[in-house]
């Protein structure tokens, strides 16, 4: 399993020791979630903060967009390391969601289009083959330590399907609310990558043992 750990929770007063045990955990991706205090209900971080953790780590660096205006964020966070762009699909006009894929592909980055818990998976379908990864939200996107959505696992194998018929070998992302437990129902459904923050960095035996349980789920 891919285990990309949400920076969201990381303890910044002892940023360069979390870091450094990041690198070590066998995690091969870093979760940051930038909002813009519109699209979601909380302001968290900017390309400087990114630039930071492409210093500190050569992990796969993994740009969780909740902003109104991705088409912009998308340049700026390439710039600042990314390695994949997701962004949502309720953020922008259904025309713009190609465009911004093929933006994303064109800067030499992995482009992923993210959907909100109560959007139907359905309204994925015209764009499975433009996109390297879906991101289902298994909380209301905002903030971390909430509760897992018990429907997610229905919405991977929905997805998990639709993906199948259409040939597309685009990966399925899981976020809010994993850990052992409910990381193990998104495996069985079909999930390739689980983004766990409170679980990996409130963990009481530290970020190492917690994100091994998940690689191995
Ligand atoms: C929420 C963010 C998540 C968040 C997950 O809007 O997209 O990535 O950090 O946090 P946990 O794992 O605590 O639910
Ligand atoms: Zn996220």
């Amino acid at each position: 399993m891919i285990v990309a750990p949400s920076v969201l929770s990381l303890d910044y007063t002892r940023m360069d020791e979390q870091v450094r045990d990041l690198n070590a955990s066998g995690a091969q991706w870093i979760h940051f979630d930038v909002m813009d205090g519109h699209f979601v209900p909380n302001l968290t971080f900017g390309p400087d903060i990114l630039k930071a953790y492409r210093k500190l780590s050569s992990l796969v660096l993994d740009v969780h967009l909740m902003v109104e205006d991705p088409a912009f964020f998308a340049d700026v966070f390439v710039r600042a390391g990314a390695d994949v762009i997701t962004f949502h699909e309720e953020a922008v006009k259904a025309e713009q969601i190609r465009p911004l894929a093929r933006q994303i592909h064109a800067l030499g980055r992995r482009a992923g289009l993210s959907i909100r818990p109560g959007t139907e998976v359905q309204v994925l379908q015209p764009w499975l083959k433009d996109f390297d990864l879906f991101l289902l939200m298994s909380v209301e996107p905002g903030f971390g330590g909430q509760a897992f959505r018990p429907e997610t696992p229905q919405r991977i194998q929905q997805l998990k399907q639709m993906l199948k018929e259409a040939g597309s070998e685009a990966l399925i992302e899981i976020d809010g609310g994993i850990n052992v437990q409910t990381g193990r129902l998104c495996r069985q459904a079909g999930a390739d990558v689980l983004v766990a923050g409170s679980y990996v960095f409130h963990h009481p035996d530290g970020i190492g043992k917690a994100v091994s349980s998940l690689v191995e789920v």
